[in-house]
């Protein structure tokens, strides 16, 4: 008789993330490998929640995105995942993956590192495993590298280790002081409607075109370390000053691709001039960009409110949300009885 499988769902929930040093250029695609490390910190205003049921009368996976049936290529990324999962627990069977993203607005904001955190966390629990944070990690990464990150609350250094077991995210200390009271201003520029590169293609064509991405692989280590060294002071001026110049040295190499990644819209660089003018202001605000228009801007919770209404009047800013820090993923409704008969 062929045994049933009986297994609870589980629901996740993880903060996105937003690197400080970015993670721009994979040495191995398949495995999601980083070609070089980054630092980020995760954010509490931006959430993803995900629930996994596995279920015998599927057959095949279903992925509801925001209360839609996602696209097939959604949904094939979510598969591909899922298998991994599947081999690992031994549950041969599908799923069903409900996500829904918590974000200021419909942003066009990277959700696939809050999303593939909640999914690694919900996917393993409801499929029987209890993996530890950094084998966690490892699997998150594989759905997409940023998402290695969010499974950690905080500042968290990313690995980009030798081998696939080595790439792994985990936290790092910072002063307890520091760390409550940072705040990042979340600009939102074209509403989200804006087609843009995915991150997962634009880097490896920066990497194959680009001439200078091996000056832009050559930086990542000199400013992780001086990021780290920031970062253990808690000198916000440092770490601010290093992740806007590393941003822009990111997007230096996209801009430069063959054809160029360019992500940023006029607005991009108007907020940008406003963040320049505030900092030459006394005000403590710090500039990043990742693989859209939108302007991260880190503070401190006494600067936040005026950074704000500096840039909300912004023509093409369309949101601005203020985030403090974001904790851990976690299991937010876990089955009490997991068999497996
Ligand atoms: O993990 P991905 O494929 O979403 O790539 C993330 C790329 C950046 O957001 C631009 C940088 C980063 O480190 O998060």
């Amino acid at each position: 008789m062929v045994p049933v499988m009986s297994l609870t769902p589980v629901t996740a929930r993880a903060c996105a993330n937003i690197a400080l040093v970015k993670y721009w250029g994979k040495r191995d695609p398949a495995l999601n490998l980083p070609a070089a490390p980054s630092l980020s910190l995760t954010l509490e205003a931006l959430t993803t929640e995900t629930t996994v049921a596995f279920d015998e009368a599927l057959p095949y996976d279903q992925l509801i995105l925001d209360g839609t049936l996602a696209k097939p290529d959604d949904r094939e990324r979510v598969t591909a995942f899922l298998d991994l999962v599947r081999a690992e627990a031994g549950v041969p069977i599908k799923a069903r993956v409900t996500t829904k993203n918590d974000f200021p607005t419909a942003s066009g904001l990277a959700s696939s590192a809050s999303g593939f955190a909640a999914l690694a966390l919900a996917a393993t629990r409801a499929a029987g495993l209890t993996l530890e944070p950094r084998a966690l990690s490892i699997l998150a990464r594989r759905g997409s590298g940023s998402a290695a990150r969010s499974v950690f609350g905080g500042f968290v250094h990313m690995h980009s280790g030798a081998r696939t077991e080595d790439a792994y995210a985990e936290p790092v200390e910072a002063p307890a002081d520091f760390t409550s009271k940072l705040r990042m201003v979340i600009a939102v520029v074209g509403g989200g409607v804006v087609k843009q590169h995915a991150s997962r293609d634009a880097m490896t064509h920066t990497a194959a075109t680009s001439p200078m991405y091996k000056a832009w692989l050559d930086l990542v280590p000199k400013d992780m370390e001086a990021a780290l060294a920031a970062l253990a002071k808690g000198d916000i001026a440092a770490l601010g000053a290093l992740a806007e110049a590393n941003a822009l040295a990111m997007h230096a190499s996209a801009i430069t691709a063959r054809p160029a990644v360019i992500y940023w819209q006029p607005a991009t660089l108007a907020v940008l001039a406003e963040v320049r003018g505030l900092r030459s202001a006394g005000k403590q605000a710090w500039a990043t960009i990742d693989a859209g228009p939108h302007v991260k801007v880190l503070t401190t919770a006494e600067d936040a409110e005026l950074i704000q209404s500096a840039i909300v009047d912004i023509p093409g800013v369309t949101a601005v949300t203020i985030s403090g820090v974001g904790s851990d993923a976690t299991v937010v409704d876990a089955a009490k009885v997991v068999s497996l008969g």
